[in-house]
């Protein structure tokens, strides 16, 4: 078992004069240079300390008088360096790796709620590939937190409230055949819906029997709310076929229609505290003292609106769940959306003003299709993507190891870890294009990558045995170094992670284990070479295994044994 960890011992040697570093966190890096292999750069507590980086330093380095955990530990332009013993690191490093239950996980959390809005679809409306990014970012913030030890509540807010509910029973009456939806669900809701904007388009008063159709849902009548919920029941089982393929559970499916009930106590509280206005005969929060346009709560005709069943929300969640951080992981086209509630909500003086966040991404187009729109029913389906991508993976498997048993699953695995892969390599706010050569290549930034270095990874173990206790052989090379810190720093991407809200820290960091251990493989020999470097580097190969396949289950992604 390791004695320390090397970041939290730096970090608590610099916890003094009462200044709260926090380094913990996200100061120390394990940088990839020759100077150092971990630093602090000073110039982040200058202002906490009211003193010059290099004074900084110059102070913090006499901590480590006397120390003998690191080789050395000098200043160098407001910079703290620390060299680490190699032996001495190695062996801790992959000695807490390899007794670890799962390396990373930690109580950090313990005690604290993480309330998490993500994937949210709406009802009779396709799951498409621009619903993959919340969808997959979201579970792996989800996995995360909870591998961190927080309780973590999994929210779909199902969009199932609005007048497009109206057009689609006003078009099933026109033109619906029950039989037809129940067989192809969404994708026939989606045929007369676009036939029904089609021709509204020519015939203006089929609007307004959609608007009396809602109206009828609203009212409760029987015949509207029962087809309503029928749409809503078959979108529920369609996509639920999605989320199992994916491996996604949610602990609450509260969708818009559920805060019908709850919105009145958030409207009255608005007029209470004096900051409802009334604009064209609509109440408004007039935002204009923060440069935006008034956020809409009820319209002039007295509905409300999807911002006024999001304060309802964030009540509803602050009450039942009491958390500590409530995340919206939601296209970036919303971002006004969530300024301005979540500054209704301080407007409000709500103590969880500070505690709701949007965790924005960017958009997600396919190579060699046009812009997508729901209404012209010009779409991609999630579903089919996923298809093909599996399909595709059979393909390539099949010609690559035609042997291989159950290849079916692996093409599963190998298929869904693609597209899950893509939403999760670049920083969330990146707009992606989407390519199958390019998700599926194996030498690129790929799941199927990461997933071939595993499975040659357990074929190394498979071949030369499990090993036995290993020591930290003299010859320990400059990869294996690198290799063994590049694992090290996984603890902390994860806390990274959780920091910014940003899965691809993980992703890349488990990108950068896999081609280092790539390169070693090809550089050392493991077989045949004497016992104690080869227990050696089966204790590496077996580290780098156990990191792999547990950081890539926290993306969503599974690994074969064999590929
Ligand atoms: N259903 C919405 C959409 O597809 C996303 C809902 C996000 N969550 C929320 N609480 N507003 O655009």
């Amino acid at each position: 078992m390791a004695k320390i960890n090397y970041l939290r011992y730096i970090d608590e040697k610099l916890n003094f004069e009462g200044a709260e570093t926090g380094l913990f966190a996200n100061s120390a890096l394990i940088s990839q240079n020759q100077l150092a292999d971990y630093t602090v750069p000073c110039f982040k507590f200058a202002k906490a300390l009211r003193k010059s980086p290099v004074q900084i330093a110059d102070i913090l380095v006499k901590c480590f008088d006397g120390d003998t955990t690191f080789e050395s530990v000098t200043v160098v332009n407001g910079y703290l360096n620390f060299k680490v013993n190699k032996a001495n690191f190695v062996k801790d490093v992959l000695s807490d790796v390899l007794s670890a239950e799962h390396y990373g996980s930690s109580k950090f959390g313990e005690g604290k709620t993480i309330c998490l809005d993500y994937s949210s679809i709406n009802i009779a409306k396709p799951f498409h590939i621009g619903h993959l990014s919340t969808t997959v970012i979201g579970a792996a913030l989800a996995r995360v937190y909870k591998y961190l030890g927080y309780e973590v509540v999994s929210i779909n807010h199902l969009g199932d409230w609005g007048t497009q509910f109206g057009k689609l029973i006003s078009a099933f009456k026109r033109w619906g055949n029950k039989e037809l939806i129940e067989q192809g669900g969404v994708r026939e809701m989606l045929k007369i819906y676009v036939r029904f904007h089609n021709e509204a388009e020519k015939d203006e008063s089929m609007n307004d029997e959609a608007r009396a159709y809602f109206k009828k849902i609203e009212d409760g009548c029987q015949e509207e709310l029962e087809l309503f919920h029928w749409f809503k029941d078959l979108t529920l089982k369609e996509v639920g076929v999605i989320y199992d393929r994916l491996n996604i559970e949610f602990d609450s499916y509260d969708g818009e229609s559920f805060f019908n009930d709850k919105m009145d106590v958030i409207i009255d509280e608005l007029e209470d505290k004096g900051l409802m206005t009334v604009s064209q005969g609509a109440k408004v929060v007039d935002l204009t003292d923060y440069n935006m346009p008034p956020c809409l709560i009820v319209k002039a005709d007295g509905a409300t609106l999807y911002a006024t069943r999001d304060l309802a929300a964030a009540e509803y969640r602050k009450n039942t769940y009491n958390f500590e951080k409530c995340l919206y992981v939601v296209a970036y086209q919303q971002n006004l959306h969530f300024q301005q509630i979540f500054k209704v909500m301080e407007l409000m003086k709500k103590d969880y003003a500070n505690k709701v966040e949007h965790v924005a991404f960017g958009m997600v187009s396919l190579e060699n299709v046009g812009s997508l729109s729901t209404r012209h029913g010009n779409v991609v389906f999630l579903e089919d993507v996923l298809d093909k991508c599996q399909e595709k993976a059979s393909e390539i498997i099949n010609a690559k190891s035609p042997d291989l048993e159950n290849k079916e699953e692996v093409a599963r695995m190998v298929g869904t870890g693609a597209v899950v892969f893509s939403a999760l390599i670049n920083s969330r706010i990146k707009d992606i294009v989407f390519s199958y050569d390019k998700v599926l290549s194996f030498e690129g930034e790929s799941a199927p990558y990461m997933q071939y270095t595993y499975a040659r990874a357990n074929s190394v173990m498979n071949k030369a045995g499990e090993g036995s206790e290993f020591t930290v052989p003299p010859t320990l090379v400059e990869n294996e170094f690198e290799l063994v810190k590049a694992i090290a720093q996984l603890p902390d991407s994860l806390m990274n992670l959780i920091e910014k809200n940003e899965p691809s820290f993980l992703t890349r960091q488990l990108l950068e284990i896999a081609k280092l251990y790539n390169k070693f493989y090809f550089e050392c020999r493991i077989i045949g070479e004497e016992e104690n470097v080869k227990n050696f580097r089966l204790a590496l190969t077996k580290a780098t295994k156990k990191v792999l396949k547990d950081g890539l289950a926290l993306l969503g992604i599974e690994v074969p044994e064999k590929m």
